[in-house]
């Protein structure tokens, strides 16, 4: 098992999450984050953190979905940076907030490979 970031987060990457992490297992791209799920230990703390909803126990979501975001956290979470603290959102965080603003589609089209450029 492991905690699984979705699309919810692109384009918002509000970081709550990071601060929180016992282990310090996420990593940081351009428009998203990701969780290495070979070093999440389950504890489940960052989930009710984010305020976009985009963390969830991969035993919450449906098995093709399951498959697409483990893929899609382990491929991000070995090219992209560690993060441990956090740092300001994203300009339109709260725009693209599906959270905020129910209209804000599926995201998973707009999500950058590219690492933060820091
Ligand atoms: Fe880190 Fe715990 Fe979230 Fe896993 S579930 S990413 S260990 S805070
Ligand atoms: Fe993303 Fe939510 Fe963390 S928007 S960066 S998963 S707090």
């Amino acid at each position: 098992m492991t905690y699984l970031v979705d699309d919810k987060c692109i384009k918002c990457r509000y970081t709550d999450c990071v601060s929180v992490c016992p282990v310090d297992c996420f990593y940081i791209g351009e428009n998203s984050i990701a969780i290495n799920p070979d070093e999440c230990i389950d504890c489940g703390v960052c989930e009710p953190e984010c305020p976009a909803g985009a963390i969830r126990a991969d035993t919450d979501f449906d098995p093709e979905d399951k498959e697409k975001w483990l893929d899609i956290n382990t491929r991000m979470s070995e090219l992209w940076p560690n993060i441990t603290e956090k740092i300001d959102q994203l300009p339109d965080a709260d725009k693209f907030n599906p959270k905020l603003n129910p209209e804000v589609g599926d995201k998973t089209n707009d999500l950058s490979e590219e690492p933060d450029k820091g």
